[in-house]
């Protein structure tokens, strides 16, 4: 274990002779325990990989997955990874050298760095792996929700700790509605199965089911829309959900109205109210 990393700091001191650069995602990622995570990390430009020899470490020390020209170095590798790391080959070739890990244990956590030896060992930026319980839940940060006729709004919901609801189960429901408001299963959005009164006009935001939002965007509200909606989330056999009021309120026009009757309706009363005494008085 020492050597390699002696051997490791020692190769990435002569980095900067080497050609490659590399592209590893930036955010931390976050894997619930016992799913699989992919530690993404491509060669830039991309380069035929499967001649080269590929590493992945943890905090520099523990050696994760070792590969050499065509096959994987078992013997060198850390205990703790036996038999849950993988390089795709057909991805090799592309360059793309990402890590295959299954079934993450919370001891899995920490920073990995992908490493390679063409001309020299270089090492790309550490990346972050959060695992966090398997255990969900599902959280409103606001309760109510207000609009106006027409307008389009976001029906916030999330899940807890903040992990990504990609492979999950999430269903919106009205309150009185039998069927789904929205249902997104198996990566994608099933409409067929979906109230026809919210057909077309309700979305989740795709690309942030991998940060755990599950708000719901819907279009053209009606007053009838109005009512109490719930984000429901099951994966694993477990479920989670949490409800959201929504408030319409009624157009313009029937803003104008009410207004103008009230008006008339005050003017109407003061005036048999005066009626009444000029009566009273008259009559005494
Ligand atoms: C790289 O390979 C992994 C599998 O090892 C795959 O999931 C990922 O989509 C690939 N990325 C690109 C950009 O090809
Ligand atoms: C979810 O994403 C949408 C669109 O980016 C954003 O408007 C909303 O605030 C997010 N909601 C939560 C609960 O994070």
């Amino acid at each position: 274990m020492k050597m390699d990393l002696i051997i490791l700091l020692a190769l990435v001191g002569s980095a900067h002779s080497a050609s490659h650069t590399f592209k590893a995602s930036g955010f931390p990622l976050i894997v619930r325990e016992g799913e699989d995570a992919i530690l993404l990390c491509l060669l830039s430009p991309d380069t035929n990989a499967e001649e080269m020899e590929v590493r992945w470490y943890r905090e520099l020390e523990s050696l994760v997955h070792s590969y050499m020209i065509h096959r994987d170095v078992i013997e060198a590798q850390s205990e703790q990874y036996r038999g849950r790391t993988s390089l795709s080959r057909e991805e090799l070739k592309k360059g793309n050298v990402s890590l295959q890990l299954r079934e993450v244990r919370s001891s899995d956590e920490g920073s990995y760095s992908c490493c390679v030896l063409s001309t020299g060992m270089q090492c790309a930026a550490e990346i972050q792996l959060k695992v966090v319980d398997s255990s969900f839940s599902v959280e409103v940060p606001v309760t109510l929700v207000s609009a106006r006729v027409g307008d389009t709004v976001t029906l916030p919901c999330r899940l807890s700790p903040l992990s990504s609801a990609v492979l999950m189960e999430v269903r919106w429901f009205r309150e009185g509605v039998k069927a789904p408001v929205y249902f997104y299963t198996l990566q994608k959005a099933m409409t067929s199965v979906q109230s026809e009164e919210y057909r077309d006009r309700t979305r989740l935001f795709m690309e942030e089911l991998r940060n755990g939002n599950l708000s719901l965007q819907l279009d053209n509200t009606q007053t009838s829309d109005s009512g109490l909606y719930k984000c429901s989330v099951s994966y694993n056999l477990k479920e989670a959900e949490a409800v959201v009021e929504l408030k319409v309120a009624g157009e313009f026009l029937s803003f104008f109205l009410s207004f103008f009757l009230s008006f008339f309706l005050s003017f109407f009363l003061s005036f048999t109210l005066f009626c009444f005494r000029q009566f009273l008085c008259l009559s005494l």
